[in-house]
């Protein structure tokens, strides 16, 4: 059985996994997001193999407690006999100019963008061990993770941090056959993240004017069509 476990299921990418990831019966999926949608919510009340976890993700150290009673007490990685992370919840804020930055904000990036895949993998490692499971973790990268953009220093920064640890991970379990690790850049998506960055009203993002050409022309890339071609590319 296929166990799946998804950040950020509200909106987005993350939704659209979870639409595509509902309507096949092959696997259990475990969403960790901070709300959910009503029909995600309805869904989960008839489909025993749908479970939602409500859960902020900027508070993710205090509430590893929770995330260790969904996954673990509840047995659903015991009966796993492949697990697949995807790790998608990010959030762009702040987009801001360093030096403007407020502390509450830069740290939800942190917490959000990188510190709350890093728990989570060391968690799903730590039991791969114990349970040895087959293992695949798939981060959803950026290209700001390479490309530094000015406004963006805390998404572009935990980007890159975060996409360097999985690169660590994947040094690790280079050769373990069962483990793996792989970061994908999806493109520019026409999500609400994408709104926010056109709703942005930092001076010192210069290439505001490129996304909203993006969006006027039609070039943003369809979350659905994202999410099915990850999907297909995980073989699922
Ligand atoms: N959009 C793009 O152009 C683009 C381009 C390259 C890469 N990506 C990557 O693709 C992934 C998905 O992005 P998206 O465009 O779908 O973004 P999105 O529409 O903003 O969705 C982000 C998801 O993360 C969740 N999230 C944010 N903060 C959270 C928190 N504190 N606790 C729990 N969940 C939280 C959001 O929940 P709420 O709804 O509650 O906020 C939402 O479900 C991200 O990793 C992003 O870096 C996006």
């Amino acid at each position: 059985m296929k166990t799946i476990i998804i950040t950020g299921t509200s909106s987005g990418l993350g939704k659209a996994f979870f639409d595509l990831l509902t309507t096949r019966n092959f696997c259990t999926i475990i969403c960790f997001s901070r709300r959910f949608l009503s029909y995600q919510l309805e869904i989960a009340n008839y489909n025993s193999n749908v479970h939602l976890v409500e859960i902020d993700l900027n508070d993710i150290a205090a509430n590893l407690e929770i995330v260790e009673k969904r996954l673990v007490d509840s047995g659903l990685l015991s009966v796993a006999g492949h697990v697949i992370f995807i790790n998608n919840a990010s959030t762009i804020e702040p987009i801001d100019k360093i030096g403007s930055f407020n502390v509450q904000v830069v740290s939800r990036s942190i917490n959000v963008n990188f510190l709350a895949p890093i728990l989570l993998t060391n968690l799903l490692t730590a039991q791969h061990e114990l349970l040895n499971y087959k293992l695949t973790i798939l981060n959803i990268s950026s290209g700001a993770a390479s490309r530094p953009i000015d406004g963006w220093g805390m998404y572009c920064s935990t980007k890159a941090a975060t996409k360097m640890f999985f690169d660590v991970l994947i040094k690790q379990y280079i050769n373990n056959p069962n483990i793996s690790i792989k970061s994908i850049d999806p493109g520019v998506l026409d999500t609400p993240m994408q709104e926010t960055i056109r709703s942005s009203e930092c001076q010192q993002f210069l290439l505001k004017d490129y996304f909203n050409k993006l969006k006027e022309v039609g070039e943003l890339k369809r979350p659905e069509q994202a999410a099915a071609d990850v999907l297909m590319d995980l073989g699922l």
